[in-house]
């Protein structure tokens, strides 16, 4: 190769090959599970709540996926990641949320503002009413795009533009559109969190988070958090996620591609009111989604003409797909999300979160579709 130096290596290549202990002769391929709470004075690692060689590897390789000069911070679940960047959040700051997001970030910011920790405001997620709704004195803006479960786009950097104007700090929870499918942090966000629980680990089993930054005090400022909250993520979770993490390139490109096929399919089923996939051209959020991510994600939800009742019914009828709440896993899984009291109320009653995995394209299909039609 010539041009050596300019060749920037592409996302499954990083995956693959970040986050790896140094090619000495001998040395092990891989970084294992250091099961270590403390370590010879005089190193850069003194104490297992301070850091750990398997927390660092896993960050290398989400970092390098995130882009160049960015710093991830592994914590023990998404939700203490977010816990611990709402913390940034000077004691009394406004901080603007969306009326639909994950229910534990919302529940999060609703219990804070409840105690006077903070004060907040929700808006619609739409980027007109985003832009509108930051104020003067705004501390921080939380968006999360596409939001979980309604898949509503929002122009991060038209947001960041104006909240930033305000001197407020820019949040997106990417766990929907992961570092693949979104570069949030070059698109004008502070901070990008995801749920690594979903798909960067992807094999439903292991809980796992990370907030990613360009700025060293933020970076420092989530740190210190993590050391003094003490909620720390375990040396093997972590190695399973690292482990997921290495095949998180193939199993995205696969599941992006079989979910915009069962959404072309879903759209002509006559108990589907409504489809939304990225993916589809006449989705509303299809265009700002071309424009700011490189995927469309792995979600489907199909709101069902027959309510919360048919949603129920195909939920629990499907053999393929598992009844079940989460995603981003190697199965297949969907639930009505409204089951959930502290869903939002905005969300349809008889939408099915569809989280598309690894199966066979037209297993899948024939397995929902007999799952429709029996509600039909
Ligand atoms: C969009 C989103 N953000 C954050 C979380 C929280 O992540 P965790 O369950 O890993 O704490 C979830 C969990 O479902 C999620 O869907």
């Amino acid at each position: 190769m010539a041009d050596e130096t300019q060749h920037r290596l592409a996302p499954s290549t990083l995956a693959v090959s970040a986050g790896r202990p140094p090619r000495d002769p001998g040395a092990p391929v891989n970084t294992p599970p250091v099961l270590s709470t403390t370590y010879a004075a005089g190193g850069p690692v003194s104490y297992a709540r301070v850091g750990n060689p398997t927390w660092t590897s896993f960050e290398e390789v989400l970092a390098a996926l995130e882009g160049p000069g960015t710093r991830a911070i592994a914590f023990a679940s998404g939700m203490a990641a977010i816990a611990a960047v709402v913390d940034l959040v000077p004691v009394g700051g406004l901080v603007l949320g969306q009326t639909i997001a994950y229910s534990g970030t919302r529940g999060l910011l609703a219990r804070h503002s409840a105690a006077g920790r903070l004060r907040l405001t929700e808006v619609p997620p739409t980027t007109a009413d985003l832009v509108a709704a930051v104020a003067a004195g705004t501390a921080l803006v939380w968006l999360e795009s596409p939001t979980n479960p309604t898949l509503h786009v929002i122009d991060i950097a038209a947001v960041a533009a104006v909240a930033h104007a305000q001197g407020a700090l820019v949040v997106v929870d990417s766990t929907f559109a992961t570092p693949l499918g979104q570069h949030s942090l070059d698109l004008g966000a502070d901070v990008v969190v995801h749920s690594a629980t979903k798909y960067l680990s992807g094999h439903s089993d292991v809980l796992l988070g990370a907030a990613v930054v360009r700025s060293p005090e933020l970076a420092d400022g989530l740190v210190q958090r993590r050391i003094m909250a003490g909620g720390i993520p375990g040396p093997m979770e972590t190695w399973i996620a690292l482990r997921g993490l290495r095949t998180f390139p193939l199993r995205w490109e696969r599941s992006c591609a079989t979910a915009a096929e069962l959404a072309r399919r879903c759209q002509s089923h006559p108990a589907v009111r409504r489809v939304r996939h990225l993916a589809l051209p006449d989705d509303p959020g299809h265009a700002l989604a071309a424009r700011q991510m490189s995927a469309y994600g792995a979600i489907v939800s199909v709101d069902l003409h027959g309510g919360a009742d048919a949603a129920e019914q195909v939920a629990a009828s499907t053999q393929v797909w598992l009844h079940a709440t989460s995603l981003g896993g190697v199965e297949s899984t969907l639930e009505r999300r409204r089951r959930w009291p502290e869903e939002s109320p905005e969300v349809p009653d008889g939408l099915l979160r569809l989280s598309v995995g690894l199966e066979d394209v037209d297993d899948l299909w024939v397995d929902l579709r007999e799952a429709l039609d029996r509600v039909r």
